[in-house]
């Protein structure tokens, strides 16, 4: 596989490791602009096209925009590429959709789902029969208890947990270090333990 990564700023350059550290092939890194020029000693390229590439990861941390790019590179052919960091342990029986990313340290149990476009941080952990929605990101050490529902483009926060089965509604943010333990809306910024809503998401998670 000749991965391009698409971003080239933080988030990036872990994914990037992350790939390299797997044996991937990382032929580019898309940045808006040349002002960087390498990523993790990947050459950072402009335009994808710049490129031979079969297969695209996007790796940019806001999901709104995240979600934009996905689609925008999926029409123009790219084919998405799931990464896992190897030191990542995830359970045969889990399914993990293209495009998503699982960092360092996460632990994915069995039969979890992970949706396209996914971030799973480092050293989450996405315990047995949760599904996370395309586009949502599991924060850094944020830990999901059995069951647990995660609408598409939500962001749980950094070190935040969520008890047995609740949902945790579209592009909402739970608040770092929130404890989830009833269902939330969607489209609301939640704290708080337990965490409740505290106003609607205004733009871009
Ligand atoms: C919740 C969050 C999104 C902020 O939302 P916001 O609407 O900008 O909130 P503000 O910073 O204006 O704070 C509003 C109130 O919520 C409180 N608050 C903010 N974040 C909180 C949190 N995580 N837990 C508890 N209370 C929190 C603030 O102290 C403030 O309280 P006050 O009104 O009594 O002073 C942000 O604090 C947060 O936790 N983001 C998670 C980021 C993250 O983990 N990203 C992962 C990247 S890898």
């Amino acid at each position: 596989m000749r991965l391009i990564v698409i971003g080239a700023g933080g988030h990036a350059k872990v994914v990037v490791d992350a790939a390299l550290a797997r044996g991937i092939s990382v032929v580019g890194a898309v940045a808006e602009s040349g002002a960087v020029t390498d990523v993790g000693g990947v050459p950072v390229i402009t335009d994808a096209a710049q490129v031979a590439a079969d297969a695209f990861i996007v790796a940019v941390g806001d999901n709104r925009a995240r979600a934009a790019l996905f689609v925008e590179y999926a029409a123009r052919g790219f084919v998405p590429a799931a990464v896992v960091h190897p030191s990542a342990i995830v359970a045969t029986s889990a399914e993990i959709a293209p495009g998503a990313f699982i960092a360092a340290g996460a632990v994915v149990n069995p039969d979890a789902r992970i949706g396209a476009n996914v971030i799973l941080n480092t050293g989450c952990t996405v315990d047995h029969d949760c599904v996370i929605g395309e586009n949502a990101h599991v924060g850094p050490g944020a830990n999901l208890c059995g069951g647990v529902s995660v609408g598409e483009g939500a962001l749980i926060g950094v070190g935040a947990c969520a008890m047995p089965r609740v949902a945790i509604g579209a592009w909402s943010v739970v608040g770092a270090g929130s404890a989830v333990t009833s269902d939330l809306p969607d489209g609301m910024v939640c704290v708080g333990v337990p965490s409740r809503p505290l106003h609607p998401v205004k733009d871009a998670t």
